[in-house]
């Protein structure tokens, strides 16, 4: 018999034509989903699912699928599945790593141009019909020349948001899983203006993939750079990573920028910094509480705010889709999924 595959949401028409070559796909109305965003009973005749990250697959959906043999998220990130609960019942899992990694560096990376360069300010200025003549004075912004960016998470996504720096003059320090383990005990490393504006210097883990990027403690790299950007996922070690502590060790002429997962970042803090000017801007694409939006935030000129679109190109869902599908496959064809988690 073929295996019947729950697909959660519409997804492009090739990505279900390559799934019935082998598999018999299922299509879930709204109408079947509990209040939760969880979904009943859909799951219950089910050997797969094509889900994606605003379905929550909590543990007692996980336990009502008796059938379920494989959850295939369409995105990098698998927060809204309960691995535990997964892996206690061998249920095995895959997401959609690479595909979407330049379509998220370029958002951050428009994410960095907008906020500091206030191109949504100045495009609701000139839109209210304020722009009358040319001024000197209007809208200035902060250059990226010989700026530092400081990447949490030096992974795939923020490794592509250090290619691209090259390409500003931005020089580049990060920090990855070890130095947030450690923040509140790390060896104390101090980059010199000079050291920032030289490639040489650059000792730890530098020039990887070609890049002149500098490992620093955590702490290190709040303090000592213009624009923080965040790349790592969403895990106990990571939720609020960015509090009130995090926070005042940031200039305030500094920038925060996450395109990751918004509970990352403590909302209601970075508004007030936000709001007293105790950090110059922020460039969100994640919230704490999606589609919620923190109305502190909302009010805000110095935050540019996005609807959680930073894999959302043409090319890039098609990818992720066919992706998810193609994990699918694998798994039913007796081969381990390309990217089982
Ligand atoms: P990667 O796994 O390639 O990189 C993640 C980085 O974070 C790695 O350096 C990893 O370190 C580090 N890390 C992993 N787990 C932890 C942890 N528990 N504590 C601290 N650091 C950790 O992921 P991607 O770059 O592909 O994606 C990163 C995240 O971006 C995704 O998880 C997703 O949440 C988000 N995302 C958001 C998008 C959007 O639309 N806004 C689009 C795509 C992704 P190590 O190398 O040691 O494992
Ligand atoms: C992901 O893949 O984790 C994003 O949030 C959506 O592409």
């Amino acid at each position: 018999m073929r295996p019947r595959v729950l697909i959660t949401q519409t997804l492009p028409a090739s990505a279900i034509d390559r799934l019935k070559e082998t598999c018999d796909p299922i299509f879930a109305p709204q109408v079947e989903r509990s209040a939760s965003g969880s979904l009943t009973e859909a799951v219950r005749d089910v050997e797969g699912i094509i889900c994606l990250l605003t379905d929550r697959i909590d543990r007692e959906l996980i336990g009502s699928a008796d059938r379920l043999r494989i959850i295939a998220n369409v995105a990098v990130g698998y927060n809204n599945i309960d691995m535990e609960a997964a892996r206690a019942k061998g249920i095995m899992v895959t997401n959609t790593p690479d595909v979407l990694t330049d379509a998220t560096a370029d958002l951050t990376w428009a994410l960095i141009l907008a906020v500091t360069r206030r191109v949504v300010e100045a495009d609701a200025y000139l839109r209210a019909g304020h722009f009358k003549r040319w001024d000197f004075n209007l809208l200035l912004g902060s250059g990226l020349t010989g700026k530092t960016l400081g990447i949490i998470g030096y992974g795939r996504i923020g490794r592509a948001v250090a290619r691209r720096a090259a390409g500003f003059g931005v020089t580049v320090l990060y920090c990855g899983r070890e130095e947030i383990a450690f923040r509140d005990d790390p060896p104390r490393v101090h980059v010199s203006r000079s050291d920032r504006q030289s490639s040489v210097p650059f000792t730890a883990s530098a020039r990887l993939d070609g890049l002149a990027a500098k490992r620093v403690p955590f702490i290190t790299l709040l303090e000592q750079s213009d624009i923080v950007s965040i790349h790592v996922p969403l895990a106990t070690a990571t939720r609020h990573l960015i509090d009130r502590n995090a926070l005042q060790r940031m200039h305030s002429s500094a920038y925060l920028i996450n395109t990751s997962r918004g509970e990352i970042v403590d909302e209601t803090v970075l508004a007030e910094f936000l709001q007293k000017n105790r950090l110059a801007g922020a460039g969100l694409d994640v919230f704490e509480r999606e589609p919620e939006v923190n109305p502190a935030l909302l009010g805000l000129q110095n935050a540019v705010l996005l609807p959680h679109i930073g894999s959302a190109t043409h090319e890039t869902r098609t990818a992720m889709a066919m992706l998810a599908v193609e994990n699918v496959i694998d798994f039913f064809s007796g081969r381990r999924p390309r990217n089982a988690v």
